[in-house]
């Protein structure tokens, strides 16, 4: 067989073309897999920029009372709640001040001391006050129900809590138990 001029340079360009393909297909390649380590070193170094601010500004975790709650100090969370005094009656049938009465609150259902003006914010507050929610409201109240009312700071010490808690629990006829 033999190939004219013609179907040679034909054939030659055919062959270029393939191979400048092939180089922009494996330079392609290599670009992206750039770009990827790029981006996921960049990913990197953003994440440990932005490590502090979130520690600063989000959520902090006050960790867990309610494990502590079986042992906790029952007398010391009755000295705490003066700070809550301030504003918070714990006798049956005691005034609402700037805040609700606070008797038989474990268990009661959010925002429905009655006479008390509450927020939207916790009239609207799903459930009961459990112990585990006392327990996350109590450690940043503006967190667990956002845009309430109650300017607090909170208690950021878990066993202060969980003996606040153990002193709101003994503030009914039935105590409830603790799980
Ligand atoms: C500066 C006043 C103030 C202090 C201090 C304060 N609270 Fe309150 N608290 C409020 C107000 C006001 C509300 C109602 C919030 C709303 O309606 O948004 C409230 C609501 C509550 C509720 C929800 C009651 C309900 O009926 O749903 C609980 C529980 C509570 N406070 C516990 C405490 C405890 C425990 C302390 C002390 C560790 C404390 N508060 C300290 C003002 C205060």
């Amino acid at each position: 067989m033999k190939f004219s001029n013609w179907e040679l340079l034909g054939g030659g360009l055919l062959v270029s073309a393939w191979v400048f393909w092939g180089a922009i297909m494996s330079g392609n390649v290599l670009v992206h897999v750039d770009e990827k380590s790029i981006h996921a070193s960049l990913r990197l170094a953003e994440e440990a920029d932005a490590a502090p601010t979130a520690a600063a500004k989000g959520p902090v975790d006050f960790g867990n009372a309610l494990p502590l709650l079986a042992k906790a100090d029952v007398e010391a969370g009755h000295k705490s709640f003066k700070k809550c005094e301030t504003c918070h009656t714990g006798v049956q049938g005691g005034p609402n001040k700037v805040g609700p009465n606070l008797w038989d609150i474990v268990g009661r259902d959010k925002g429905a001391a009655p006479g008390f003006s509450y927020s939207s914010a916790m009239t609207g507050a799903e459930g009961n006050w459990t112990l585990e929610d006392l327990d996350k409201f109590l450690a940043s109240p503006k967190d667990f129900v956002k845009g309430n009312k109650m300017t607090f700071v909170g208690l950021r010490k878990a066993d202060e809590r969980a003996a606040v808690i153990a002193y709101l629990r003994t503030l009914s006829p039935a105590p409830k138990p603790i799980p």
